[in-house]
């Protein structure tokens, strides 16, 4: 064997601007903004349908426009019988994002997008809706399938993603506490700037290709830990310890062996994850009424010793993780609930992109052999 090409530092783009969007503010000395609105108010006040009508359409609805969009993603749930089928043969053990991943294209095969190339995608917003309104019943479906052997029936009289999911999740109707937190966490997850899923949905944009391609990819680099995935780590960290004094102790020794901790720390934040705070208050009255006393209280050891020991924050992910298992919420979905909310995000990106697109194509420097000799294959 030859030897193995040299490591090479790439950086990750850190720092780099990479482009220009209206679409999200963030960072260290920003919070977090989508179109301007801070997430603070979106949260506190909004249904996640009226952030991802401000998201895809640009403009936060009026009560008809809302209505009217509301109903566009309740018909926008069916699945017809070859997607039935289809979810049907993905294996019981396989991972959720992957089977998501999969509805996805194959969506993409059965409905794909009509575009007039290069600048006219018409049929973009409809493709758009019906992947934020089917990516719910994706999910369900094959969840009951395989839990008890029976066909998911879509409907349902929840007008909102949060209601729908947890009704037909749990087969019964959901607590309002439960869909006002899954609201919530849908908002907080809907956008982020330029992460790398939606980064990855608007290199595959640039090319000019179709909306279940990018978001196929965009599901790809979002299963990851270092990215989505996270919230699903951070849950397995948590579920280790039964009282806040053996999560130190095993937290101290993670730290000493340097292992990465997920669910803390974040690339364009330094100090604090501005959405954190709103979901460990979620995480928090859910603990309570579950009547958790380990989850949390373990949650809230961990932030400490990361903070007085590393200077690591949690984000987003670290109580979403919480969250979602005291809803009920199997670990393996966590993901899969941030593709039901970011997949607005990337399709603002995606049409954001359409609207004055160039290919993406980076350079790379340099840092292999020059000037080989070339040697013929029979004499190597
Ligand atoms: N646990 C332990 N150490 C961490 C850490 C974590 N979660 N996050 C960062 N660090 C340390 C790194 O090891 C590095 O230490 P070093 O300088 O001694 O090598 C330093 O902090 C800087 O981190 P770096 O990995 O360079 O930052 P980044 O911007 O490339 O990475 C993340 C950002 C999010 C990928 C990183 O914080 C991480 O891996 N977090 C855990 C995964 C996670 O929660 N992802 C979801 C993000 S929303």
């Amino acid at each position: 064997m030859s030897e193995q090409p040299k490591k090479v530092k790439t950086g990750g783009l850190a720092g780099i601007t990479a482009g220009k969007s209206a679409i999200c503010t963030c960072g260290t000395g920003h919070g977090l903004n989508y179109r301007g609105y801070d997430i603070y108010d979106l949260a506190k006040n909004c249904e996640f349908e009226e952030v991802a009508h401000l998201l895809l359409i640009g403009h936060l609805p009026n009560k008809a426009e809302l209505k009217e969009f509301k109903a566009s993603l309740m018909s926008a749930r069916h699945l017809s019988p070859v997607m039935r089928e289809t979810l049907k043969l993905i294996p019981k053990d396989a991972h959720p994002m992957d089977m998501m991943r999969t509805g996805c294209s194959m969506l993409g095969c059965l409905e794909s997008e009509k575009q007039e190339l290069p600048k006219h995608f018409p049929d973009q917003l409809r493709v758009g809706i019906r992947l934020l309104g089917i990516f719910p019943s994706i999910l369900l479906f094959w969840h009951h399938w395989h839990e008890d052997g029976r066909e998911l029936d879509t409907s349902s009289n929840q007008d909102s993603i949060a209601g729908y999911f947890l009704e037909k999740l749990h087969n019964k109707e959901p607590k309002k506490l439960w869909v006002d937190a899954m609201n919530v966490s849908l908002i907080l997850y809907a956008e982020h700037e330029f992460n790398a899923s939606t980064f990855t949905s608007r290199v595959i944009t640039a090319t000019l290709s179709d909306i279940f391609s990018a978001i196929s990819g965009a599901i790809g680099a979002l299963r990851g830990p270092l990215h989505g995935g996270a919230n699903e780590a951070a849950m397995e960290l948590i579920s280790q310890y039964k009282s806040p004094d053996e999560a130190e102790t095993g937290l101290r020794q993670k730290l000493a062996n340097k292992e990465l901790v997920m669910g803390f720390g974040h690339r364009v934040y330094t100090t604090h994850d501005p959405r954190n705070v709103v979901i460990k208050e979620w995480s928090k009255k859910l603990a309570e009424d579950v009547g958790d006393s380990v989850l949390f209280p373990v949650s809230e050891r961990i932030e400490k010793i990361m903070w007085d020991e590393k200077k690591l924050f949690p984000n987003l992910d670290f109580y979403s993780a919480s969250a979602y298992h005291f809803m009920g919420i199997k670990t393996e979905y966590f993901t899969p609930i941030f593709i039901m909310s970011r997949i607005t995000g990337w399709l603002a990106h995606i049409f954001e992109q359409r609207a004055d697109n160039k290919l993406i194509r980076p350079s790379s420097e340099y840092t292999g052999p020059e000037n080989q000799a070339f040697v013929p294959i029979e004499k190597r």
